[in-house]
């Protein structure tokens, strides 16, 4: 199994299937960011290689990320692949720039579960300055209701709160919730974008996030969260559609009920989204090592996992990479 020093067991496999983002988030990717070169992202048999030996040391779900997966060229066949293997979960993270109903129900039948949206802001000028690129809210909006048609189950929507930047749609997004039936989850602004420009004031907190909420609404603690949720979920006390999730890693810190592993696409383990070591799986996987040494270099990364990611203390230091090359 795959365990650390912390006493965490391992069981969630973020998997990044691409660097590449067709979005220049301000508070994750700098215009002038390089990506990898193309030969050096993992091909899709090394993807599937990797879930199988986390999942025969014990990984029951897969979130695939990016940057933005829906770039990566083999991604049907993955989700194809992977939804043969047995996982008890998969998801993925999207920008919402392409999701069409025909491949989203190919999506469906071929195993993904869920799919988790990031949109934040509703307003049309906000959205060019944040994601410094031409799609719109409103295109983003129908990629979910076209999810939604496809026969996936409630989607979810990813708003980072930034103070003074989109910190005032808060309400709005909520309001968006109980009109659409969305669960939408607030994430706390954190230390990973590649302009490393982040500062604590920029933090909007999950408490300060649901009192304006609050302000305006009853909310009702949500008793189905699971261990190791990254978001304490409410729902709305007057009954209404949707549900409200607040994510806090800078406030409230989860690390201690941690259970994910990140691989990046070209194939590097990070233990952790704060990690400074990363483990290259990729000259495992190319001089024809068996699947045990492939496990036993996984057990090894998990071992290592660190406690947690100390933000806000001044041992903090960012890591190297952001989170556009890591993938949320
Ligand atoms: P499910 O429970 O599978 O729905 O996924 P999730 O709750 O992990 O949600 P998601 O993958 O959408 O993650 C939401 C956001 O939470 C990410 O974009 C990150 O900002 C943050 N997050 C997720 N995992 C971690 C983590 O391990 N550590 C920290 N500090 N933040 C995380
Ligand atoms: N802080 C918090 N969340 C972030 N994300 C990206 N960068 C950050 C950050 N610095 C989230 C986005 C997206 C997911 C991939 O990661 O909301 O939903
Ligand atoms: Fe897990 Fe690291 Fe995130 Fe903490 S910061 S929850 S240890 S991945």
């Amino acid at each position: 199994m795959l365990l650390d020093t912390h006493g965490r067991h391992i069981t969630d496999l973020r998997l990044s299937v691409t660097d590449r983002c067709n979005f220049r988030c301000t508070y994750c990717l700098d215009p002038g960011v390089r990506f990898l070169p193309r030969q050096e992202l993992l091909h899709l048999d090394e993807y599937v290689r990797i879930i199988a030996a986390c999942m025969s040391r014990g990984v029951r779900t897969l979130r695939i990320t990016g940057g933005e997966p829906t770039l990566y060229p083999e991604l049907d066949e993955l989700i194809l692949e992977a939804g043969a293997m047995g996982l008890d979960d998969m998801a993925m993270t999207t920008n919402g720039w392409a999701v069409d109903g025909e491949r989203a129900r190919r999506w469906l039948d071929s195993g993904l579960r869920r799919l988790t949206f990031s949109l934040d802001t509703l307003r049309e000028d906000r959205m060019k300055e944040i994601t410094r690129s031409r799609t719109s809210v409103k295109q983003v909006l129908r990629s979910i209701e076209v999810a939604r048609e496809a026969g996936f189950p409630r989607p979810k929507l990813n708003m980072v709160v930034m103070r003074d930047v989109n910190e005032d749609e808060v309400v709005d997004f909520a309001q968006l919730a109980r009109d659409r039936d969305l669960d939408v989850r607030f994430i706390e602004f954190m230390p990973l974008g590649s302009a490393r420009d982040w500062t604590s004031k920029d933090v909007h907190t999950a408490r300060e996030t649901r009192a304006a909420i609050e302000s305006r609404w009853s909310l009702r603690p949500f008793d189905g969260d699971h261990a190791h949720s990254t978001s304490v979920n409410w729902t709305f006390a007057d009954g209404a559609d949707g549900k409200l999730g607040f994510i806090a890693p800078v406030s409230q810190p989860f690390c201690g009920a941690c259970n994910r592993l990140r691989i990046t696409a070209e194939g590097r383990i990070r233990p952790c989204l704060f990690s400074h070591d990363e483990w290259d799986l990729k000259p495992i996987l190319r001089r024809g090592s068996s699947n045990v040494e492939l496990e036993r270099f996984l057990i090894d990364a998990a071992w290592n996992k660190q406690s947690g990611h100390a933000i806000g203390e001044e041992t903090f230091e960012q890591p190297e990479r952001s989170m556009s090359a890591i993938g949320g």
